[in-house]
């Protein structure tokens, strides 16, 4: 089954307002005409009512990097699903390694989280992803399994449709040192399998399954030509208009 790419472009804590309004106009002229594949950009909360207004009609999708599951209440510095639809917000990262690692998520919070996104009609992009000891401790497709099955308790056939899972290797993030293209697909391909145990073969088949991890213009090619990688998460590189057009323009 042929699924259409799918690149999105992490911006973690970087950027002004002004600076995002900057970036976002420059991805918009560049990225028009790249309609093969869905694209979207992920600026920080208080960006994104500029980023939206300035992408408002374009091919490129905002969202954040985060979401509360609450619908509103006394949590103080959180934002909720529909505070995000009414600034445009279409998609959401859920479970990035540095939340897990500096804001106590986990996958209890990422299954609340998902529930919360597709009730609001947000796409989330549920990330999951080893690191570097329990790689080499051949303990990979152990720590894959259980994220992956925890963080879609209770979620039906129907609603997979609305969700993609980002690999990204802990120890390739922001450190140069991306995955192989053989390694990357090895996991991707335990992730289609384990989803197709849980669904259906229909279902597996799908899934966008995208690899985040130091993807850069030079190396995006080769990852996203594997038959189970349908796409990247893009940190570093997405602050750079054109590095972003390169990988965009290497997306199958
Ligand atoms: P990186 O980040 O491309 O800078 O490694 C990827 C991510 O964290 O999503």
């Amino acid at each position: 089954m042929a699924r259409r790419s799918f690149v999105a472009g992490n911006w973690k804590m970087n950027k002004t307002p002004s600076e995002s309004r900057t970036l976002a106009l420059d991805l918009r002229a560049r990225l028009e005409k790249y309609t093969k594949c869905d694209i979207a950009i992920f600026p920080t909360y208080l960006s994104v009512a500029v980023v939206s207004e300035v992408l408002k009609g374009s091919n490129i999708d905002v969202g954040t990097q985060n979401m509360h599951w609450e619908k509103f209440g006394a949590y103080t510095g959180a934002v909720s699903p529909q505070m995000l639809v009414d600034a445009g917000v279409r998609d959401v990262i859920v479970g990035h390694s540095e939340r897990r690692q500096y804001f106590g998520d986990n996958d209890e919070k990422v299954n609340k989280r998902i529930f919360a996104a597709l009730a609001h009609n947000i796409k989330p992009i549920v990330c999951v992803g080893e690191t570097k000891d329990q790689r080499l401790a051949n303990v990979t497709e152990d720590i894959i399994r259980t994220q992956v099955l925890g963080a879609l308790i209770g979620i039906t056939a129907e609603q997979m449709a609305g969700i993609t899972i980002a690999y990204e290797p802990v120890w390739a993030i922001g450190t140069g040192l991306t995955a192989t293209p053989a390694q990357a697909q090895d996991v991707h391909a335990f992730i289609r399998g384990l989803v197709r145990s849980l669904y259906t073969n229909e279902v597996a088949e799908a899934l966008r399954i995208q690899y985040g991890g130091s993807v850069k213009a030079d190396n995006a090619a080769s990852l996203l030509s594997q038959p189970d990688i349908d796409g990247a998460l893009v940190g570093g590189a997405s602050l750079v208009a054109a590095d972003f057009e390169a990988i965009v323009k290497a997306a199958k």
